[in-house]
């Protein structure tokens, strides 16, 4: 079994490609719940059920490495807000995980504490930065990436993108927090600040956020309100197949 501190995060990565539906299937298909494979029946995108499914083999096939569960043993249940935890019988593990998704690749965080929160987004989607970068930065977000010259502002775009989704999903809250309400900021020295307003109500010194390159064409961010047992420790893996994983590096870009 693999054990996790309370000062680590485990990352933990899949590629769609790697894996086939019917084996997929074969796996993992009796241990969804019944709100799960609701889920599952209703996506018509192929790409989307094939996601889903792998996610949710990732999920409970991670957890088994950490608890001397079978994989079909978790009961996985999202809050009102969509985010899935594992309901746990008597509290005798503290485990919580964040999964993400863009295109082919998916990550899973896991971590003794529930705020934890992941994004993974493709690097080079083009945007219309102007636009969208109105709608989901604050002002000084807005005024930071576009002082940057123009062969940067996309990088740092989605570097904001993955960060302020790492935060809400962190939260437990979705889009449900106005991504208005906190701002972050990049010092010259490989930092990542962040700035709540009043409404955010909430305190910086509680969290602690990484820009971390995954590999491929991808940015991802990681959030956690980890408080005082701050976080020391990021380990990286990856499932080349269902019963195939390799250690790999963690590349932090910022912290
Ligand atoms: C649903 C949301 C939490 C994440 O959406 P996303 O970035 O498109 O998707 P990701 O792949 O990163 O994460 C999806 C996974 O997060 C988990 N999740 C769902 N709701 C969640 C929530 N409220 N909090 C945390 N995790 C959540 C689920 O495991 C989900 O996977 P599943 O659909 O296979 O069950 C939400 O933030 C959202 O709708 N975002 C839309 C994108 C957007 O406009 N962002 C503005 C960015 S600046």
């Amino acid at each position: 079994m693999l054990k996790l501190e309370d000062s680590d995060i485990h990352l933990w990565y899949a590629d769609q490609a790697e894996f086939n539906v019917p084996e997929l299937e074969e796996n993992c298909i009796n241990s969804l719940t019944d709100q799960e494979t609701d889920r599952y029946q209703r996506y018509t995108s192929e790409q989307r059920r094939k996601q889903f499914l792998l996610g949710r083999m990732l999920i409970r096939k991670t957890l088994s490495q950490y608890v001397e569960l079978p994989p079909a043993a978790w009961k996985l249940v999202a809050n009102d807000y969509g985010k899935p935890n594992i309901e746990i019988a008597g509290k005798d593990h503290a485990l919580f995980f964040n999964l993400s998704h863009s295109g082919d690749r998916l990550v899973l965080a896991i971590a003794n504490n529930e705020s934890i929160g992941v994004d993974i987004e493709a690097r080079n989607k083009p945007r219309r930065l102007p636009k969208v970068a109105d709608r989901y930065f604050s002002p000084t977000e807005v005024a930071d990436l576009f002082a940057l010259p123009e062969v940067e502002q996309l990088s740092r775009f989605y570097d904001l993108w993955t960060l302020k989704e790492a935060y809400i999903k962190a939260c437990g809250l979705g889009l449900a927090i106005s991504l208005q309400h906190f701002s972050y900021s990049f010092p010259s020295d490989r930092r990542i600040l962040v700035d709540f307003s009043d409404e955010r109500n909430d305190d910086a010194a509680q969290w602690q956020f990484w820009l971390i390159d995954p590999g491929g064409p991808f940015k991802m961010g990681l959030a956690i309100k980890s408080g005082l047992n701050k976080i020391t420790k990021i380990q990286s893996r990856k499932y080349l197949a269902l019963e195939e994983i390799i250690t790999i590096d963690t590349d932090i870009v910022r912290d």
